[in-house]
């Protein structure tokens, strides 16, 4: 991560030392770069070459409103999939005339807020959605923008839990189905279809299972052309992957160079492409910095008890995600440093945030655990009544507090006893 450099034997973020963070604002503390976010946006723009490409940032990823106004200044639209996350893009201003909203359950108060906002258009998971969505539209006398997401049925080679094109999993329609859905949808006159979109997986890191869908979107896309359903965008959804270890990555301009080509070989160039990019736009643009409580040596395992915990960080737990560890100010390695499961306060054995890291490390000590920029605080909990942590934004030498420490007593502030 350019943006999380050693200089003096110190990890910055960009020009402020992490140690400097943790004595002024504690810890744990997620530290974001802004440059990184801007590099971020960059290799996608530049990707976007001269064709009509829109960048919905995929926001469950990371949705403090700091970060969205700085993506919303950049010119992304947003990709939401609830009614707080739309909340969300309007309080940091951003643009709902560039919001797709995304996601299997859409509320009637969700599409409500949805359409009054102007979103560009609603990502329709299910026929019983569509017809909701039309009924909504109707009552609102508004003519509601619908794409539908199909189900490509393509492997995204991926983790389980974050792959989600394959058949058995409850996202979007099965695509076969989808040329009669969308003639369900001609009929409905408080309906206007736009697109079509998928999503097939998350941390994807192979061009193929893109363009194995992209195959099957463009057969569909032209077998609508003939039942006269004319789309004007086409949305790949989000899922490039990041280097959390040494993965090798797919970059945005690969990706898009073949699409382009894909699209123009059948006739399709005209289209806006959508992307909806959550984890490569932040994902490494952050760290949660931490604090060693304990050190704790066993006869078979040594164990760094930190201050962060999987309320913090859920990933390790959930998905056995492996994030790297640096320490903020690194003793050297030998042949005795022992290696550490480094575990939270937490009582489950679950909380446990990296393993079998060797490191040279004393009580006091701080420690980095990098590429916590997405799907971080956003998952965050306040189990064990630990308040959610505090966020940082690093600009140059400037530092911002996007989200100050939550406290002890704002954890139960609105809870009552009985009479
Ligand atoms: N669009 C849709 C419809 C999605 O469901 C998602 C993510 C995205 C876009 C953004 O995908 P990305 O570019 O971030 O891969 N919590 C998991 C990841 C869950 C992803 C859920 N959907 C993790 O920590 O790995």
């Amino acid at each position: 991560a350019p943006h999380f450099q050693f200089q003096n034997n110190t990890l910055h973020a960009e020009q402020i030392p992490l140690s400097k963070l943790a004595e002024e604002f504690g810890t744990p503390l997620y530290v974001y770069s802004r440059q990184a976010l801007r590099d971020a946006w960059e290799s996608y723009r530049v990707a976007g070459q001269d064709r009509k490409l829109l960048v919905c940032y995929g926001m469950k990823a990371n949705s403090n409103l700091a970060i969205l106004q700085e993506f919303a200044r950049l010119g992304t639209g947003f990709d939401i999939v609830s009614g707080g996350e739309l909340a969300r893009v309007i309080a940091a201003g951003g643009d709902p005339g560039k919001v797709v909203f995304s996601g299997v359950g859409k509320q009637v108060w969700e599409i409500e807020a949805a359409l009054k906002a102007g979103v560009k258009c609603f990502n329709v998971e299910s026929e019983a959605e569509l017809e909701r969505v039309a009924q909504v539209a109707e009552r609102m006398n508004v003519k509601a923008p619908v794409s539908l997401r199909v189900n490509p049925d393509v492997d995204a080679r991926t983790h389980p839990y974050i792959s989600t094109g394959l058949k058995d999993n409850k996202f979007g329609v099965p695509i076969d189905q989808a040329p009669r859905i969308y003639a369900r949808a001609q009929a409905l006159p408080s309906l206007n279809i736009v697109g079509v979109d998928c999503h097939i997986g998350s941390q994807i890191t192979e061009v193929s299972p893109y363009l194995d869908a992209l195959d099957k979107l463009i057969k569909l896309i032209l077998a609508l052309k003939e039942q006269g359903v004319n789309l004007t965008h086409l949305d790949l959804g989000g899922g490039l992957g990041i280097r959390y270890t040494d993965e090798t990555l797919v970059t945005p301009t690969q990706l898009l160079t073949e699409v382009f080509s894909a699209l123009d070989t059948n006739g399709l160039g005209h289209l806006e492409i959508v992307l909806e990019p959550g984890r490569s736009m932040v994902g490494n643009a952050g760290v949660l910095l931490s604090r060693v409580e304990y050190l704790k040596h066993g006869e078979t395992k040594n164990f760094a008890i930190i201050d962060a915990a999987m309320n913090d960080l859920i990933r390790p737990t959930l998905y056995d995600a492996w994030h790297s560890v640096e320490a903020v100010e690194p003793r050297p390695v030998t042949e005795t440093t022992p290696r550490y499961d480094l575990v939270g306060p937490i009582c489950e054995s679950g909380d446990w945030l990296a393993r079998d890291r060797q490191l040279e490390l004393k009580q006091g000590d701080l420690i980095a655990i990098m590429s916590a920029g997405a799907y971080a605080f956003t998952m965050a909990s306040q189990y064990n009544t630990r308040p959610r942590a505090a966020e940082i934004l690093v600009d140059g030498d400037q530092v911002h507090l996007i989200r100050p420490r939550e406290t002890v007593d704002s954890l139960f502030a609105t809870e009552r006893l009985l009479p």
